[in-house]
């Protein structure tokens, strides 16, 4: 789908995780609206930098890399100095990147619980305060928080990742009260499942009974979560505040 959202032109938008799956649709989609990114990233293989060069290029925007290992708060602090002391303002916030974990109750470790929120919740948090932080200077701004259903719903076999995504869900909220005031935006985005590498990882029977039971019966594209990403970072979407919009084919 072709949407065009003019107000996003020379915008900056700090993704997270976008060298593949879905955080990578999202910043080829802004990077198609003359959105420039900042590509947070722990991995960036010859290839991705060669088709960032190519975005740049037919877009005319600029991509800047910074690598940070989201498990490491450490390794966040230097790239958000990085970031500050390259003198980058961030109107659009995507906090994308996560891990899956799926395991039962009683099989999930506290130090694999802990490994979860590290980098689903925690890692985020602390994105999340320094971007506020230059936001509320400039009184406006917009933050997506990629959620998930099973931060929504009680989904068996997901105590770490469900947890992990529902605090997600709770932080969205909270934060769309407290930022309302300074300009600032915030919504989350909840997948249902989306053929990813993630996806790949969990139970391939279970997830083919999931996606038999919802009615449209397949597995989203990372592209229909960026097209929906894209229009919440938009003018377009500007009476929309404080909302966790589920895209999971009716599941
Ligand atoms: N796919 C789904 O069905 C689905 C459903 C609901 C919600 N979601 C959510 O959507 C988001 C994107 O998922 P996806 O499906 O695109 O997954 P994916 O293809 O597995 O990509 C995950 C991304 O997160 C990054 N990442 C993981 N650990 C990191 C770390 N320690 N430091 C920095 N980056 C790290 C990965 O970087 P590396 O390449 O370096 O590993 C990768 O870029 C996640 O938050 C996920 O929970 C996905």
């Amino acid at each position: 789908m072709a949407s065009n959202y003019s107000d996003l032109r020379g915008k900056t938008a700090l993704i997270t995780g976008c060298n593949r799956g879905i955080g990578k649709d999202v910043l080829t989609k802004f990077a198609s609206q003359g959105v420039n990114i900042v590509a947070c990233v722990r991995t960036a293989s010859n290839e991705f930098s060669a088709y960032l060069n190519t975005l740049c290029e037919n877009y005319d925007v600029n991509i800047e890399i910074v690598f940070v290992d989201l498990a490491n708060p450490e390794s966040i602090t230097s790239a958000m100095r990085e970031i500050f002391q390259k003198k980058i303002q961030i109107d659009i916030l995507i906090n994308n990147a996560g891990v899956a974990f799926g395991g039962l109750f009683s099989m999930t470790s506290m130090a694999k619980l802990r490994e979860v929120f590290e980098i689903n919740f925690f890692s985020q948090v602390q994105i999340t305060q320094y971007v506020v932080k230059w936001m509320r200077k400039r009184g406006c701004g917009v933050i997506i928080n990629m959620a998930s259903i099973a931060g929504i719903d009680g989904m068996e076999g997901f105590t770490a990742y469900g947890s992990s995504k529902a605090a997600m869900v709770y932080l969205t909220k909270m934060l769309s009260k407290e930022l309302a005031m300074s300009g600032i935006r915030v919504n989350a985005v909840a997948p249902g499942l989306i053929n990813t590498e993630l996806v790949k990882q969990l139970d391939n029977k279970a997830v083919n009974k999931m996606v038999g039971q919802s009615s449209l019966g397949r597995l989203g594209t990372p592209d229909e979560i960026a097209e929906l990403v894209v229009f919440l970072s938009s003018d377009s979407s500007r009476f929309i505040d404080g909302q966790i919009i589920r895209i999971d084919g009716g599941m």
